[in-house]
């Protein structure tokens, strides 16, 4: 993939496409600005290079329909700040006014295109839609990361209505990082994969088993591994309808050489409440009425041995009900273990990085991601359709 370095876009119209899909409270206010700030580094060498500036995001899933709830109007207010430079945002994607918007802007100047997931063209991949988009535009960075396994207009069909398109540094970032642990990942390579849903995980187990030396499980999709192996795992949240699926995956761990650890031991409670009783189990059958809801003492010894000891490791998802206090000890336990090891250490999405964040060891993770979605895709595929679509080198 050719990316941003590789063109010269001195004084160029560029449509620059990003993730500033972020949280907001009730009020409509910015709760994280991570993913702005993450693609400052492109915007402001955009700056530099004195481009007309048009950037393209989504906020949310409206559907395809208008909601002022999920303008991209606090979004450019935080944009403007960080730049300290006037950010107009234009009312929609396509029309007279955004096209005159789009013609009057001059070298230097940033215009942001409202949510472009407010036409329902964006996420059907609509080949009209992407060529409005791409009207006036000379050059198309890609800088949304997260963004990159969605199929859409802004991420995929837009790309074969411009002169090049290219990766912006976030995306390059995150492509060189993710890549290193799915092409060359230096021995032993330790994967972790926590969360409820082992439905979600299931393309990334199954290229992990060719690749990963050991794969540590975590987090309620663990005990739908154990029914599988035909234990009574209590109240705990099993995916019955993936049962079948979890015994072939156990199956291939018997024909790979990887080693697939599950708890031994589990905090278990009789709900996922802040008030409830908790204690350590560390046999079968697990008490009918409670609930594994956290790796106990003995997983996370373990654990954290095989994490000090891999030179890479990939981690998505968190090991026990980490919003609560009482169950979030596994979580942060394995993100400390994480920081203090060697290894290049990736961490991909949601929870698991709010972990390291808790626990004040960001600074020692090689790469945190900006996609969960999409550094999980990545791993299970080894490439997305936003990364495919770029012009090739
Ligand atoms: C994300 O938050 O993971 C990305 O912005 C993608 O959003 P989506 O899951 O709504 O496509």
């Amino acid at each position: 993939m050719l990316s941003l370095k590789d063109i010269d876009c001195q004084g160029k119209r560029v449509f620059l496409r990003v993730d500033f899909n972020v949280p907001l409270d009730e009020e409509g206010s910015i709760r994280d600005d991570t993913r702005i700030k993450a693609a400052l580094p492109t915007i402001k060498y955009l700056l530099e290079q004195k481009t007309k500036l048009i950037i393209v995001s989504h906020l949310g899933r409206p559907k395809g329909k208008y909601n002022p709830k999920l303008s991209l109007k606090p979004v450019a207010k935080r944009l403007s700040e960080l730049i300290s430079l006037q950010v107009t945002l234009a009312p929609d994607v396509f029309g007279d006014k955004v096209t005159k918007l789009k013609r009057e802007l001059k070298e230097g100047q940033v215009l942001l295109l409202e949510n472009v997931r407010f036409h329902s063209e964006e996420t059907e991949n609509d080949s009209c839609f992407a060529q409005h988009l791409a009207q006036d535009v000379d050059y198309y960075v890609n800088d949304a990361f997260g963004a990159c396994h969605r199929a859409h207009a802004s991420v995929v069909a837009i790309t074969q209505y411009v002169k090049k398109s290219v990766a912006g540094f976030l995306v390059k970032k995150e492509v060189d990082y993710l890549s290193k642990a799915v092409f060359s990942p230096e021995k032993p390579y330790t994967a972790i994969l926590g969360g409820a849903k082992v439905s979600d995980k299931i393309p990334v187990i199954e290229n992990l088993l060719k690749k990963a030396d050991s794969i540590l499980i975590g987090g309620a999709m663990a005990y739908t591994f154990f029914k599988a192996q035909g234990y009574e795992v209590g109240n705990s949240l099993v995916e019955e309808d993936k049962i079948d699926l979890a015994r072939i995956i156990l199956n291939r761990v018997n024909e790979e050489k990887v080693n697939f650890y599950l708890p031994s031991d589990h905090i278990v409670a009789a709900k996922a409440e802040p008030e409830e009783e908790s204690r350590t189990v560390d046999s079968f059958p697990l008490p009918l009425n409670l609930m594994g809801l956290d790796i106990g003492p003995e997983t996370i010894e373990k654990y954290s041995k095989i994490i000090s000891e891999s030179k890479t490791i990939f981690w998505n998802g968190p090991m026990g009900v980490f919003e609560i206090d009482k169950f979030s000890n596994g979580t942060t336990k394995i993100a400390e273990a994480v920081a203090a090891s060697e290894a290049l250490s990736i961490i991909g999405g949601g929870d698991s990085v709010a972990a390291v964040y808790k626990a004040g060891v960001s600074e020692k993770i090689s790469h945190i991601s900006t996609g969960g979605g999409a550094s999980l895709e990545f791993i299970a595929n080894e490439t997305l359709p936003g990364i495919e679509a770029l012009t090739e080198e």
